[in-house]
């Protein structure tokens, strides 16, 4: 074998996390309901060896410290993942990537990406400068599947979510899947509002995972309660709560 051929198997051989990150420049859109609930159900999935540590972690670069809170709340002997909070440090997701224990990172981000006023509309990379950009990038540069939630009628996270995809998603050409969050199934009887989230999609060659995220007050009390989807309590509606996420996680399996 050459020296060249060598190095080419020693590159594909060398481990490597997979990254799933949630983005969307929009607060209140879902990613860190979405984020902790993904790694809840592969965590439940992918238990860790004895002795050894979770091979889900949860990062969360998120300044507020959203997704630190929850795990914090969650009692450590029922919470699924490890979960690291990087606020902003450059390296640590990199690191994290290169673990040989871990196996799957869900990243959390902020919801205010450090963008820069002043760079052109048609700027490759809106981030501009500053440590916050600096982590967006290495988050970007690292994630294998990019989520982007949206939620139907709620207009104001719709271009926030097309601005996501066409400033950082397509310029650098990461593979990404919209999500509907917070779907209001039990007003949208008819679906109508389900399908012009969907028909939004389509127009603009966005794909989404087929799977929507139903609302249910469940997943907003969550949080405050310290629970994600796999500790909800034996119901309908916990169970319903919970396929949304068993299914999105099923899919996000099939994409990485
Ligand atoms: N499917 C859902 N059902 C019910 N409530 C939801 C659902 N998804 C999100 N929410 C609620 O909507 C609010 C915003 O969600 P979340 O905090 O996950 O958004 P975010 O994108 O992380 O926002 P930020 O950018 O501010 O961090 C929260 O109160 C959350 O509980
Ligand atoms: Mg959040």
């Amino acid at each position: 074998m050459s020296p060249l051929q060598q190095s080419a198997v020693d590159v594909t051989s060398r481990h490597r996390a997979k990254v799933i990150t949630f983005f969307q420049q929009k607060g209140g859109a879902g990613k860190s309901t979405d984020a902790i609930n993904v790694a809840a159900v592969m965590g439940e999935n992918n238990p860790p060896e004895p002795g050894k540590p979770c091979p889900v972690v949860a990062c969360g670069v998120d300044v507020q410290g959203s997704m630190e809170e929850w795990a914090s709340k969650v009692p450590e002997e029922r919470l699924p993942f490890d979960y690291v909070i990087t606020k902003g440090r450059v390296g640590e997701l990199r690191k994290l990537v290169e673990d040989p224990d871990v196996l799957r990172i869900i990243v959390d981000t902020p919801g205010f990406a450090d963008i820069d006023p002043n760079a052109p509309i048609d700027a490759e990379d809106p981030l501009g400068f500053g440590p916050a950009a600096e982590a967006m990038r290495e988050v970007l540069e690292l994630t294998d599947l990019a989520l982007v939630p949206i939620v139907p009628v709620e207009t104001l996270t719709h271009k926030p979510a097309e601005f996501t995809v066409e400033r950082l998603l397509r310029p650098r050409n990461i593979p990404f899947r919209m999500v509907i969050n917070n779907w209001d199934s039990g007003t949208d009887r008819t679906r109508a509002d389900l399908k012009e989230m969907q028909d939004w999609c389509r127009e603009r060659e966005y794909p989404f995972m087929s799977q929507a995220i139903r609302r249910y007050k469940m997943h907003a009390q969550a949080p405050a309660k310290g629970l994600t989807v796999i500790q909800y309590p034996e119901s309908g509606t916990a169970l319903r709560a919970r396929e949304d996420f068993y299914k999105i996680a099923l899919g996000i399996e099939g994409l990485i």
